[in-house]
């Protein structure tokens, strides 16, 4: 007989809801997905599908099931407590508005068993504010995705400052059951580290726009052509590393020119006003509005075909 499915809860079916209910149900977990909003769990649905059988024509579904059967574990309810109950992981992916997720954490608290973990997928909500009022506080963790998180597989790991110590590293193997790939922070922090570094990019971008230094098309050419091609497959200390012999190399060969360029670094600027007018506008003329969507799927492919890639490449290094 098959041993049965664990069950997972997921709260929200909007971009990141959808996307998590597909990671788990290639990774053989029995899927509740839960919205306030029908029309919602009705759209996820019909997207997640029409996803499944692109990916499955592609060849780049996850796991080893086929999309019909992925499809098949998933589950939609508009019921909360079918959702949560008897599960052993519960996901929850609701707008970024802390009254709005302690709302739903004073729901589900009473219905959770006692060992199931509780994640949020905020991006910036430091979890000893999420978790300060909710009985399961030692069973909660923020995991943060990179969207989409179906095809880009960081997750953030930063566990409430009550938590067991084994819900860092249960959630560390779930996510890596699903293929994700967590990283652990020691302490919370505002922006976590992604966005933190995230911001800090966005930050000097503006500036030399601002500044008239570079256009949008150029700016983003640095990093699509640049930076990122490197930063796909490697961070930026290591690429700091490999680019002298070691890092006191680096530091003897660079620092003082670092140093002197990060002086003129400045106070950032407020991401309104003319520029902003001037972004939105050299982006329109390169990705038009009604286009947005198209675009995306065009990220997503490339996503997709990146990941193949690296798979392939990290085959082969192991059988070296
Ligand atoms: N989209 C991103 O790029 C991204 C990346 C990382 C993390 N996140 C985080 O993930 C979370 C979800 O973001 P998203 O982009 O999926 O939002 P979204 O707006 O696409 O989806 C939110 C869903 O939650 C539902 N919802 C609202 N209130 C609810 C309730 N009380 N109970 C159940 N469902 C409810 C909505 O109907 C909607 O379907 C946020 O905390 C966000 O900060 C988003």
């Amino acid at each position: 007989m098959a041993a049965r499915k664990e069950k997972v809860g997921i709260i929200g079916s909007g971009l990141i809801g959808r996307s998590f209910a597909m990671l788990f149900a290639a990774a053989e977990y029995e899927v509740w997905l839960y919205d306030i909003e029908k029309s919602q769990l009705s759209s996820a649905v019909n997207e997640i599908k029409a996803q499944l059988k692109e990916l499955q024509g592609l060849q780049l579904l996850r796991g080893s099931l086929t999309a019909e059967q992925q499809f098949n574990n998933i589950n939609t309810t508009d019921d909360i407590e079918q959702c949560v109950k008897n599960a052993v992981y519960v996901h929850e992916c609701v707008p970024e508005r802390i009254e709005l997720k302690t709302a739903v954490y004073a729901k589900v608290d009473k219905l959770l068993n006692d060992t199931c973990i509780l994640a949020s997928s905020a991006s910036a909500l430091l979890p000893s504010k999420l978790a300060a009022n909710i009985q399961h506080k030692n069973r909660f963790i923020v995991v943060h995705p990179t969207n989409p998180p179906f095809y880009a597989p960081l997750v953030e790991l930063i566990p409430s400052p009550w938590a067991d110590s084994d819900v860092v590293p249960t959630t560390k193997s779930i996510m890596e059951k699903l293929g994700q790939v967590p990283v652990i922070l020691k302490k919370e922090i505002d922006g976590f580290v992604l966005n933190r570094i995230q911001y800090a990019i966005m930050k000097e971008s503006w500036r030399l726009i601002k500044d008239g230094i570079i256009d949008v098309e150029g700016l983003d050419k640095v990093m699509s052509a640049g930076l990122g091609r490197r930063y796909a497959f490697m961070g930026p200390i290591e690429t700091a590393y490999l680019n002298a012999d070691g890092m006191y190399s680096y530091s003897e060969r660079y620092a003082t020119m670092i140093e002197g360029v990060m002086a003129t670094f400045r106070e950032p600027d407020k991401f309104d006003g003319p520029v902003l007018d001037q972004i939105q506008s050299e982006m329109e003329q390169l990705v038009p509005m009604d286009t947005l969507q198209a675009r995306r799927n065009w990220r997503d492919k490339r996503l997709a075909a990146l990941a193949q890639l690296q798979k392939r490449m990290d085959n082969e290094d192991e059988k070296k």
